[in-house]
């Protein structure tokens, strides 16, 4: 068992906030995902860790069905209503945990996931799990939280994320994304490491982060080397984070 027990506790108490988050609901985001991704109306889709349902009801209006599976029933429960409010009926929620979950091989031709993966704790195995289920052929999809190449951000970056989110397990890098995805029967279309900001106070709120926890992030910000600062500029209302994005075709 890995951090499973800490992220039901830390997302059921939040589920709310993530179907209602403009950084996981955003609409240029999950735009660049379709393109990228470019479903048909004959495809079955894998949302894996659907949280508040963005990418599950992104994907429905172009493909036959989705399933979407979170470890999470409280989130689950928020991504159906999001579902209903959009009037999506092609998706089907199920309670499963990305390491062990009970589905056949070779079932999807899209399989997604967006910012979760830094949560698995287990991520060579949730990778390899996301590929069996994949069809020969289809298509993976990810987007996650990634930090910049090198000793000093994925500590310190990792360390700041642990410090908001108890059930944070690791941020990669491009480097150790290249690393992971060398091990899996993918070929890779395209990856690109995107910046962005963190609006704060709201990116704190919606993981309840503690008072103390948010004055040793900043520190920690405050004592990055001058190339780190230069990369991670942060002020009182946000601060700044990179993500990974990757496409590949099942081999
Ligand atoms: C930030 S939310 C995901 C956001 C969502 N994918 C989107 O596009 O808006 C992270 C989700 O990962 C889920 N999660 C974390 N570990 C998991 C696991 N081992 N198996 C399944 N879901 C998991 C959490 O319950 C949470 O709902």
């Amino acid at each position: 068992m890995g951090n499973q027990n800490e992220v039901r506790k830390n997302f059921g108490q939040r589920a709310s906030k993530y179907r209602l988050s403009t950084t996981h609901g955003n609409p240029v985001d999950l735009e660049r995902m379709i393109n990228l991704i470019k479903p048909t109306s004959d495809d079955i889709a894998l949302d894996i860790a659907t949280g508040g349902g963005h990418t599950a009801i992104a994907l429905a209006k172009y493909v036959n069905r989705v399933v979407a599976i979170d470890i999470s029933p409280e989130m689950l429960a928020e991504a159906e209503m999001a579902s209903k409010q959009e009037s999506i009926s092609n998706i089907a929620f199920r309670t499963e945990d990305v390491h062990n979950f009970n589905i056949s091989d070779s079932r999807f031709d899209i399989v997604a996931s967006r910012f979760a993966v830094h949560h698995f704790s287990d991520v060579k195995r949730a990778l390899r799990e996301m590929c069996r289920v994949l069809k020969p052929g289809g298509k993976f999809y990810i987007l996650d939280c990634s930090v910049f190449d090198g000793e000093e951000p994925e500590k310190e970056i990792n360390r700041i994320e642990l410090l908001r989110d108890s059930s944070h397990q690791c941020s990669y890098s491009p480097r150790l994304w290249h690393q992971l995805l060398k091990e899996l029967p993918l070929t890779i279309d395209h990856t690109s490491l995107l910046k962005e900001q963190y609006e704060l106070p709201r990116w704190f709120d919606r993981m309840g982060t503690e008072q103390n926890s948010r004055e040793e992030i900043f520190r920690i910000l405050n004592s990055l080397s001058a190339e780190g600062k230069i990369r991670y500029p942060f002020c009182d209302d946000y601060i700044t984070t990179y993500r990974f994005e990757i496409l590949a075709t099942k081999n």
